[in-house]
């Protein structure tokens, strides 16, 4: 087996192979659960869960999924500790390191996770920055597979703004072979560097990616349409400009007669319904989005034991 970079910053970081190890793993964990089987895997371990930004789903799924690993979760706004008032990210990850036996942090800059991770000697889990979003799309890509039995040769529409969840399904999808359609408008494009570094993987994987400001040709046909909110966290003061740029991008009745019979609506939440998604949709059939929250707890933990088990 290959040995594996001590963190998790971006699903660049992990072959196609360690990915769908992960997707194995996240299964396993999410079918002992169901059985009632324990699977203390990280007993005694703590996990320092950092924030500056907002959390529902990351928050409670690494803290829930830390204890049923037989270890727990300590968190740690940065409205608290000192880092929020000026102390550096070399010294905080110095001194982590000394207690904790892991990190997951969700803040701004994706740089700041990049240097907390050098660091820092214990695993550095990437729970959302500005430029990406794995531990997300590890669940999307677990709750995909889990709807159609594989990965390869599906098709994806991400529809509408080209941000930090864009970045990562560009970079997950063609890790795995789906293929990816991404629709925004053209000034909220996807990471120039991350959509080369993404068309360069799908180059190898046999997957095919593409960007247009078309949202109609973006879903002709496809297995899996993504959303996510138009105003990302720290982009508030652009939020009225934004309405109405994004507005030909909201995934309606109208758009999903686009899609494939049995295509699936995903949704990384929270959703902001008559905007990104319409009501219709989000709460229809066609919506997966509470067992794609799900598979937050159960790919997390999977991500957790890879890197923290001293198996
Ligand atoms: N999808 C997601 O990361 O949700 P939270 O912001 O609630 O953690
Ligand atoms: N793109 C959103 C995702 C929230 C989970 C944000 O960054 O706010």
């Amino acid at each position: 087996m290959e040995q594996l970079p001590k963190d998790f910053l971006t699903l660049n970081d992990w072959s196609p192979e360690t990915i769908i190890r992960a997707l194995d793993l996240a299964d396993r964990l999410k079918a002992e659960l169901r059985a009632g089987t324990p699977h203390r895997l990280l007993e005694g371990q703590s996990l320092g869960m950092i924030f500056s930004k907002s959390s529902t789903r990351t928050r409670v799924s690494f803290e829930v999924g830390i204890a049923q690993l037989g270890g727990q979760g300590l968190y740690l706004s940065t409205s608290d500790i000192q880092l929020g008032r000026g102390e550096t990210i070399p010294d905080t990850a110095r001194t982590l390191g000394r207690f904790l036996d892991g990190i997951m942090i969700r803040t701004y800059a994706h740089q700041d996770v990049v240097e907390l991770a050098r660091w820092t000697p214990i695993p550095v889990i990437n729970g959302l920055t500005d430029l990406l979003h794995p531990c997300q799309v590890l669940a999307d890509l677990q709750t995909i597979r889990e709807e159609f039995g594989r990965l390869q040769g599906l098709k994806l529409a991400y529809v509408g703004d080209g941000n930090n969840v864009a970045n990562s399904l560009l970079i997950g999808c063609a890790k795995t072979g789906v293929d990816i359609r991404v629709a925004t408008p053209s000034d909220y494009r996807p990471d120039p560097l991350i959509f080369e570094q993404a068309r360069g993987i799908a180059a190898k994987n046999g997957s095919e990616l593409l960007w247009t400001s078309d949202a109609r040709a973006a879903m002709e046909g496809v297995d899996v349409v993504y959303t996510d909110t138009w105003v990302s966290m720290g982009q508030e003061a652009e939020r009225a400009e934004r309405m109405k740029v994004f507005l030909p991008y909201q995934v309606n009745r109208e758009l999903w007669t686009l899609a494939g019979p049995d295509a699936i609506f995903l949704h990384c939440l929270p959703a902001y319904r008559e905007m990104e998604v319409s009501e219709e949709i989000i709460e229809g059939p066609m919506s997966r989005v509470f067992d794609e929250a799900e598979n937050r707890l159960h790919a997390q933990k999977a991500v957790m034991v890879m890197l923290m088990g001293r198996a």
